[in-house]
């Protein structure tokens, strides 16, 4: 069913309105000011995710600021196997830990915690009332593969390379793994739209580092059942898929796993995109999160090579992966004149 009010969600469910919708990934945040503030204030990115007001403020912070088309829920795709009952700190400066690593600890070990998806819900009830009409609100979760890798490491890891390791060495407990996160984030994404998101994204940050047999059994199959399982529950509910780095397996990405819209990474090529996926196909993204550093004559051109190859489909904007934090604010303004002249 069109919205009519909400241009981001008309463009998901297939229309071109002629007006290119646009949000980014990440952007509520370090670059912004307001964003470090409360984060200071707070004393840490999971005290943030887990103080439900604090979490919806800074969901609406860059939706008062720039007036985005789409609000992205504040929380982190590690809250899932927080939920599945490992430890998880954010350490500044390091990134994030989670404890037990699973490549020297069983799975079944742990003892699962699904209360700690419940605030994430609340924070969703709480921007809902408070974000414009003409905004879609998103949702979103990692993709079993990208949260895996840190389940397995403990941590972000050079090319994955634990959780391939892993994989290749016993893929039975890898798939126990995978199974385990997937059926987690069917009820996560569930939660989040029985709470008032319009669509969701499911983030694999990390599916640019696997082999073609790989990609399609740790990427495609359980995306494909995630999205089933999704859509027998929200049939309406606009699924985006970002393989980051998928590149030349994008087609089949996009023929097997059933995602209604498919996010595209800064390598991708758009008018090789715009000629290999189906017409009819939304597609997000592209822009270099480097180029919005730049800025001037380099952010131009990069805007308009992707307007005009996504000119004839449906086109929601966005960066290739998440703005960065010493993005200029000034430059992120010039970005939507340059979107919306
Ligand atoms: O997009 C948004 O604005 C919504 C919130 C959001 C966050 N993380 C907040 C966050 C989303 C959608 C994510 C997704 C996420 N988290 C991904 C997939 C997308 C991507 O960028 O690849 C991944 C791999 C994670 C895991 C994660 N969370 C890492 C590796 C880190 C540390 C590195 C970093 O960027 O600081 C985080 C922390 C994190 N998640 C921050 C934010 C705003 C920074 C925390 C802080 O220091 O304030």
């Amino acid at each position: 069913m069109p919205s009519r009010n909400k241009p981001l969600l008309d463009v998901m469910n297939g229309g071109n309105p002629g007006k290119t919708p646009i949000w980014l990934m990440r952007q509520a945040g370090r670059y912004l000011p307001e964003y470090r503030e409360l984060r200071a204030h707070k004393g840490g990115f999971l005290e943030l995710v887990y103080d439900t007001d604090a979490a919806a403020e800074v969901t609406l912070q860059p939706i008062r600021r720039f007036g985005f088309d789409g609000a992205i829920l504040f929380s982190d795709i590690l809250i899932v196997p927080h939920a599945l009952g490992m430890d998880l700190r954010f350490e500044a400066g390091e990134g994030p830990r989670l404890s037990p690593p699973l490549v020297d600890s069983a799975l079944a070990a742990l003892e699962a915690a699904p209360e700690r998806l419940a605030p994430v819900y609340e924070t969703v009830d709480k921007v809902k009332g408070q974000l414009p009409a003409e905004t879609t609100f998103l949702g979103f979760a990692g993709s079993p593969w990208t949260v895996a890798t840190y389940m397995v490491a403990g941590q972000g890891s050079r090319e994955q390379a634990e959780a391939r390791r892993y994989a290749y060495r016993d893929p039975e407990a890898f798939q126990g793994i995978v199974d385990a996160v997937g059926a987690m984030t069917v009820d996560y994404l569930s939660g989040q739209v029985a709470a008032g998101v319009d669509a969701v994204q499911l983030f694999d940050s990390w599916a640019g580092s696997l082999s073609p047999a790989q990609f399609e059994q740790w990427v495609i199959a359980p995306t494909a059942r995630i999205v089933a399982a999704f859509k027998a529950r929200h049939p309406d509910i606009p699924v985006i898929g970002f393989p980051k780095g998928a590149g030349g397996k994008l087609p089949a990405y996009a023929r097997e796993t059933g995602v209604d819209v498919i996010g595209l990474d800064e390598t991708v090529d758009p008018a090789w995109a715009a000629a290999a996926l189906p017409p009819e196909l939304p597609l997000q993204g592209n822009l270099d999160p480097l180029a919005l550093i730049a800025g001037g004559a380099a952010l131009e051109k990069a805007v308009d090579n992707i307007l005009s190859a996504f000119a004839n489909r449906p086109h929601i904007f966005n960066l290739g992966h998440g703005i960065l934090p010493d993005t200029p604010i000034a430059h992120v303004e010039y970005l939507l004149k340059l979107v919306r002249r």
